[in-house]
């Protein structure tokens, strides 16, 4: 979910309205705000998306005022539906909440308000906190603030919230555990929100609040922070943001998937920048050069990612095994953190994450942290959750992602997987220095073949119009471009709802064999570097069963072509980099089908970019 709030001089309404459009990657089934006219609160709410509950705040009210919040949901407890939308009043109606996360013990709260009297609209676990909020004010007689930390002090979970009292109008009261909250600095006037991208054209300044923290912001006094549980104030830090609001809209194309995978080259170059000196033959990386020892004598690495970040890091246990000869693992967070692994002080656990906020990669790093593994983390959202909670990392350096189906952030994920691995392997000699040379040379030609791979787009566009009706679909690789089946497979799914399988191409034998028929097509990854006969073996396999034949090969293949019934090609480069290429044309698919079938590419259904909740 996403949260904004404002208070100052200016109208609200528009402020915390257009936040909510830019915090809609974090969940979109429901949306609500709530402001403050000088006198009462008026409040309107939805289903649907910010868009749904701009047209029903336009017929129902044109309140407003310069203080209020706002929320976009993505549902948790409770099914999508204008009662369960966010803000939720408290049972007098004076105070107003929205939440970001998961109230665990909410069943059992809820028991004790319902024997005290309190009665319940929806079926949220935040409906609970906020008259929980509402009992401890009354009945112990403190303030808003006061009882915020209070009730928080019971609750079991995760939160980021904002809270509105209509008697104290000159503050807003926020708290975090788990889930992201920034408070905007401006002249007189404060922002509330999930991230800084609401904030942006108003202010540069922002606060990011630490887990169990809460701020009292206030109109003309500023703002106090204090820790939720032992009540210490807390200095705050002021950041200065080095976002611009450029990298925040859709610059001319029709969907920010759609620039966001145009903006490849760019920012893979972005992610070797200062990292890749190929004339000095080194490769920089301080995250690594600081704890070179630790990692170099590491017994393993450890992975820990989910979605396509996971599939990230299971690119890179090719190349960690292939040129560092580190052996390595590779975990699903969620079921890592709760299977009781095996770590030692001697693994190394690398976390992977976009947004650096997914709750179960956090929990799985704290997780590994206790038993003393050493956590590097991979992220691309800067000063992020995951990103402050490892003991070093490397930056992807994207640029915002806002697309919820991720493109820039994999290929950036790989292109730093793929520095550290080389790194590691000089370091550790198990490397020629002609090939390590070899490998530097061939990562800073990649950006000019993504730009290479791109122009394929109007015939991938034919290739799209051909399958966009296809009710399954395959997708084959083996070695380095297995994970880039499972992650083609998963853009399709993602975007057009249309059900794919990712598979190692050799495994076909073992059962998805049987789904083969002329109504099914089959996306292979057949590049020349990289099993390329086993794979032809493969194709024959699918053509022999009728099988419709998509290969993704490279430039001047002449067997697949042969065999298939449409070819994308992509340059060539070493195996370990084509992960780099044969993504591009799968992304490109995925995306001209969903546009296709009329999906909504940038926020398809019951998706979220962000998932904080586990
Ligand atoms: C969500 C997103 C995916 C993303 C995954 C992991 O499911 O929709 O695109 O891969 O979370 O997110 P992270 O931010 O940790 O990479």
């Amino acid at each position: 979910c996403g949260i904004v709030g404002y208070i100052g001089k200016k109208e609200a309404y528009p402020v915390i309205l257009e936040g909510l459009k830019r915090l809609e990657y974090r969940g979109y089934d429901s949306a609500g705000i709530v402001l403050y006219d000088g006198e009462n609160l008026k409040l309107s709410k939805t289903k649907g998306k910010v868009l749904d509950l701009e047209n029903k705040f336009a017929e129902e009210t044109s309140t407003n005022g310069s203080v209020g919040i706002g929320h976009t949901r993505w549902a948790t407890h409770g099914i999508p539906n204008d009662v369960n939308s966010h803000p939720h009043y408290s049972n007098s109606g004076d105070l107003v909440i929205v939440h970001n996360g998961i109230i665990e013990n909410y069943a059992s709260i809820k028991q004790e308000l319902l024997k005290r009297g309190y009665t319940f609209t929806s079926d949220t676990d935040t409906e609970v906190l906020i008259n929980l909020i509402e009992d401890v004010k009354k009945n112990e007689k403190v303030k808003l603030g006061k009882a915020v930390q209070i009730a928080l002090n019971q609750v079991v979970g995760a939160y980021a919230i904002a809270v509105f009292d209509k008697n104290k109008p000159n503050e807003i009261v926020v708290a975090k555990l788990g889930s992201p909250l920034a408070i905007g600095v401006g002249d007189g006037e404060f922002f509330i929100a999930s991230d800084a991208t609401p904030f942006l054209e108003y202010t540069k300044k922002a606060i990011y609040l630490e887990d169990e923290e809460m701020a009292i912001v206030r109109l003309k006094k500023g703002i106090k922070i204090r820790k939720i549980k032992d009540d210490s104030l807390v200095d705050p830090y002021i950041q200065e943001l080095q976002l611009n609001l450029e990298q925040i809209v859709k610059g001319g194309y029709d969907h920010f998937m759609l620039k966001e995978i145009h903006e490849q080259p760019v920012a893979i170059k972005d992610t070797y920048r200062g990292r890749l000196l190929v004339k000095e033959g080194i490769i920089r990386m301080a995250g690594i050069d600081d704890n070179l020892e630790r990692i170099l004598n590491a017994n393993r690495i450890i992975v820990i990612a989910c979605g396509t970040s996971w599939h990230a890091g299971l690119v890179s246990e090719y190349i960690f095994e292939d040129l560092a000869r580190i052996p390595v693992e590779v975990e699903y967070a969620s079921e890592f953190r709760y299977r009781n692994p095996v770590i030692t002080e001697k693994d190394v656990v690398i976390a992977i994450s976009q947004s650096g906020e997914t709750a179960d990669t956090l929990a799985a790093i704290k997780l590994a942290k206790s038993k003393g593994a050493f956590v590097f983390g991979v992220c691309n959202v800067v000063g992020s959750s995951i990103a402050r909670e490892t003991h070093a990392g490397a930056y992807t350096h994207a640029g915002p992602e806002i697309g919820v189906a991720s493109t820039k952030a994999f290929t950036t994920q790989i292109t730093v997987l793929t520095l550290i691995a080389l790194k590691l392997a000089k370091e550790k000699g198990t490397i020629s220095k002609s090939e390590f040379q070899h490998h530097l040379q061939e990562l800073e030609l990649i950006p000019d073949k993504v730009e290479k791979a791109l122009l394929q787009d109007e015939h991938i566009k034919k290739v799209a119009e051909t399958y966009k009706d296809a009710k399954n679909c395959l997708y084959l690789g083996r070695g380095y471009n297995f994970p880039v089946a499972l992650e083609g497979a998963l853009k399709l799914k993602e975007i057009s709802y249309i059900h794919a399988e990712g598979y190692p191409a050799a495994e076909m034998k073992h059962g998805p064999i049987a789904l083969i028929d002329e109504q099914m097509p089959v996306f292979v990854i057949a590049t020349k570097k990289g099993h390329y006969e086993k794979v032809v073996s493969n194709i024959e396999e699918i053509k022999s069963r009728s099988g419709k034949i998509i290969g993704i090969v490279t430039e001047g293949d002449v067997d697949v072509k042969n065999l298939a019934d449409h070819v994308i090609e992509v340059p060539e480069t070493i195996e370990s980099l084509t992960p780099l290429l044969t993504t591009i044309p799968l992304q490109l698919l995925s995306y001209h089908i969903a546009v296709m079938l009329d999906k909504n590419v940038d926020q398809p259904r019951n998706l979220a970019k962000s998932v904080t909740v586990e």
